[in-house]
């Protein structure tokens, strides 16, 4: 689904020399590249904090715990989403409270969202799916209506814009209380091993947020809150610092081969191309087509045999997976997710996708409706 080898080699001796020189340095923990890769990352997304941590699924969890939700309350998440979302919820105590999505642009619904909402309600995690932002002004309408935190899971979007009705551009993960995003190697920026960030205006926030990923501590062996073990590690940092100079011409390499997959689509009625929804520039961590009756395997078989890769995500709603069941919810509950695990499929989207590569799997995937 990516080519991390071809990105790789057309950065090789920058990636090389940035790990060598941590490795002579030997400042594993917490070195200079990771205030350096902070910096420049504040920077480029305009916010006044990021804490590096080490994944996204800290990166949440511990945005959770540093705005002091407490167990019984109750969070907001869409259901269609990658687990770590409500892992993290469930792992602390918390309530999660699933909710459907848009049929078209897969995030979060403002509507179900706010017939969610009860007095126990604490936050609301939007899921900016596949690289676009969910409907972020909505969602902050909500949040100050109902006087509500706002986590903003940016673990598919980072670097895409939000843009508000009055004309302002934001990056998403910096409109809500907090945002958090993983470097997983496959992610739009994605690091060789594990990482993640989380970003926040609040300087007492962010405060707190720092010493929970260090233990609690923000003098050393004086411990302030109960904290985790989640720091970047120095090395990763270092390959991050090189690749954020690289992640918007990835962001607009990534829309170009969508913007191939969708001319090529157009006019084939099975194939649902995904909506860009006008407040946001898509940077297509995933291309996510919904499949028009045409059988799933069968399709998924075909395209195996030609040797192009495509994924599910995701195959099962949150509320029917084993882990997460619930008696608050039945089959039938989140129509529009449940359906979308049934007909959804994406292709190998990335950084070095040539024409080539896009002709041919253009040409596989039709193929099999002739
Ligand atoms: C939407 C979403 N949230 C959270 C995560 C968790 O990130 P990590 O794998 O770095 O823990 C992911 C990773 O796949 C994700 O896609």
């Amino acid at each position: 689904m990516v080519d991390l080898k071809s990105q790789y080699q057309n950065i090789k001796s920058e990636v090389d020399s940035a790990i060598a020189n941590v490795i002579d340095n030997t400042a594993f923990i917490n070195g200079p590249d990771v205030k350096s890769f902070q910096k420049n990352l504040e920077e480029y997304l305009s916010v006044k904090n990021v804490i590096p941590c080490g994944n996204g699924t800290d990166a949440l969890q511990i945005a959770m715990m540093g705005l002091g939700l407490k167990p019984g309350d109750e969070v907001i998440t869409a259901n269609f989403t990658f687990v770590a979302t409500v892992e993290v919820i469930a792992l602390l105590g918390l309530t999660p409270v699933l909710v459907d999505v848009y049929p078209d642009t897969f995030t979060i619904d403002i509507d179900a969202i706010e017939k969610a909402i009860t007095p126990k309600t604490k936050a609301i995690v939007p899921v900016h799916l596949f690289g676009q932002a969910a409907d972020m002004e909505g969602i902050m309408q909500l949040a100050d209506k109902y006087n509500l935190y706002v986590i903003e899971d940016t673990a598919q979007a980072l670097g895409a814009d939000y843009t508000f009705s009055d004309g302002r551009k934001e990056k998403v993960g910096t409109i809500g209380h907090v945002g958090t995003t993983s470097f997983f190697p496959s992610k739009n920026l994605g690091c060789y091993g594990d990482g993640g960030a989380i970003f926040t205006n609040g300087e007492d926030l962010s405060k707190k947020l720092r010493s929970i990923v260090n233990h609690g501590m923000k003098v050393r062996y004086y411990h302030d809150n109960v904290g985790v073990n989640s720091r970047l590690d120095t090395i990763q940092a270092a390959i991050l610092d090189v690749k954020l100079k690289h992640l918007d011409t990835y962001n607009t390499n990534r829309r170009k081969a969508a913007d191939f997959y969708d001319h090529a689509f157009s006019t084939c009625k099975h194939l649902q191309t995904p909506k860009r929804f006008e407040n946001s520039n898509h940077i297509f961590h995933q291309y996510t087509l919904v499949l028009k009756d045409v059988d799933r395997t069968a399709f998924q078989n075909h395209l195996n045999e030609k040797g192009v890769s495509s994924a599910v995500y995701y195959p099962v709603p949150l509320h029917l997976q084993e882990a997460y069941k619930d008696s608050r919810y039945q089959k039938g509950d989140f129509p529009i997710t449940e359906e979308l695990c049934k007909s959804v499929m994406s292709l190998p989207i990335h950084t070095e996708m040539t024409e080539e590569d896009l002709k041919y799997i253009t040409d596989s995937v039709l193929e099999f409706f002739k």
